[in-house]
């Protein structure tokens, strides 16, 4: 296969580039990333001499930018996208112009390029949001219903995914999974930034009563289900993608952390809550185990041991992603805390 992988300078995107590398040794990919402030280069560093790899700088809105590097590609594996809830809640656009207008330009450019197969992530989040304590979960019948910008704006590019499969033909899939963590995730996001806190000396935010649910998936686990969807899925269709965790909240997996790190409870701050924050998610993946056979290879807490030592073993690299900007954001979103 020649790939083209969007966004494959970001957190999921990078741990795709190495994992597709290293499990696929004929195929090349060619990684299109506009470099936003998730963006980081550095996370590819041990395959930026791969022959079989290559970058380019671009931005999915530009459709000559794209065009051209859709040339000779038979795959796209479209991650690029403005992915924070946060950041959609202080500012909206730059969502629906990456998230919308951008994966439309990259959708026309896939039809030109008569590639052999579009494959969009998409999230859970798109499902709106479920009761706690009840067995609902998410799966590929559940209706959308998005309700913050970000989780809207990727509701609209999953309908565009499917409307140029049913108008065009273009051989598209789609997976929505659930809250993805595990190395080299920018830590604005909940695991990343309690560790690196932690690791710094600072407390863990806690937005409201930390009684939110989340469904966790290792982001490996993640790659190997888009792998299974690419290698083995059926065109037209949508796999929903979850973690081996049941219904664990915000708080637990914070004081989980805590222990794994030999803290106290001391180091929690709970602060002003999220406007919209949506109570619970949970996936069913029966689809895409009875089908391709995916399952998730290990349970919550041995991939979180895994993710915790990797943030203590790459100091260098998370502190060099919270200095500069990240400072700015921190400050603005976190003022209640500090
Ligand atoms: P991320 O924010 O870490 O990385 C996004 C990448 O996209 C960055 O490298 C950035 O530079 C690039 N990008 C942004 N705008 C671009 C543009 N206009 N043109 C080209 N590149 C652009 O995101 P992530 O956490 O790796 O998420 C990847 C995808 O998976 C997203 O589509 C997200 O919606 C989806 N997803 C993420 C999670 C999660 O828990 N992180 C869960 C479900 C789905
Ligand atoms: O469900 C999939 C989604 O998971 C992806 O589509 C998104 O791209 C990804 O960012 C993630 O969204 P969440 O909003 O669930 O992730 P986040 O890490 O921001 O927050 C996880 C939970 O932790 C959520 O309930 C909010 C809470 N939280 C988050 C932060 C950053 C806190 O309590 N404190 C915090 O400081």
């Amino acid at each position: 296969m020649r790939l083209l992988v969007t966004g494959g300078a970001g957190f999921i995107g990078a741990n795709f580039i190495l994992y597709w590398l290293k499990h696929h040794p004929d195929d090349e990919i060619v990684n299109f990333d506009k470099l936003t402030y998730a963006g980081n280069l550095e996370n590819l560093s041990s395959v930026e001499k791969n022959p079989r790899y290559r970058f380019v700088q671009g931005d999915i809105c530009v459709s000559k930018d794209v065009v051209a590097a859709m040339d000779g590609i038979d795959t796209v594996v479209h991650f690029a996208a403005e992915s924070h809830v946060d950041r959609s809640i202080l500012e909206a656009a730059p969502f629906i112009t990456t998230n919308v207008t951008g994966t439309q330009v990259l959708l026309d450019a896939s039809l030109k390029a008569k590639v052999k197969r579009f494959h969009h992530v998409s999230t859970d989040e798109v499902f709106g949001a479920l009761p706690l304590n009840t067995p609902d979960k998410f799966n590929e019948a559940t209706a959308y219903d998005p309700r913050s910008p970000y989780s809207a704006s990727k509701a609209g590019s999953d309908h565009l995914v499917r409307a140029y499969f049913h108008t065009f033909g273009l051989p598209v899939t789609i997976t929505n999974c659930s809250n993805n963590y595990g190395p080299f995730q920018f830590p604005e996001k909940l695991i990343p930034l309690a560790v690196t806190n932690l690791l710094e000396g600072r407390k863990v935010p806690v937005y409201g009563d930390g009684k939110y649910v989340r469904d966790w998936l290792y982001v490996d686990d993640h790659c190997r289900a888009i792998d299974a969807v690419l290698t083995r899925g059926r065109v037209g269709e949508t796999y929903c993608v979850g973690g081996l965790t049941e219904d664990v909240d915000n708080l637990t997996i914070i004081k989980n952390i805590l222990t794994i790190m030999g803290k106290d409870e001391s180091q929690i701050e709970y602060v002003t809550d999220r406007p919209g924050h949506d109570r619970r998610y949970a996936v069913d993946w029966t689809k895409i185990n009875k089908e391709l056979g995916w399952k998730p290879e290990n349970d919550f807490q041995t991939w979180l041991n895994l993710t915790v030592a990797w943030y203590r073993d790459h100091e260098d690299w998370w502190k060099r992603v919270k200095s500069g900007a990240y400072k700015e954001y921190y400050a603005k979103q976190y003022k209640s805390a500090l």
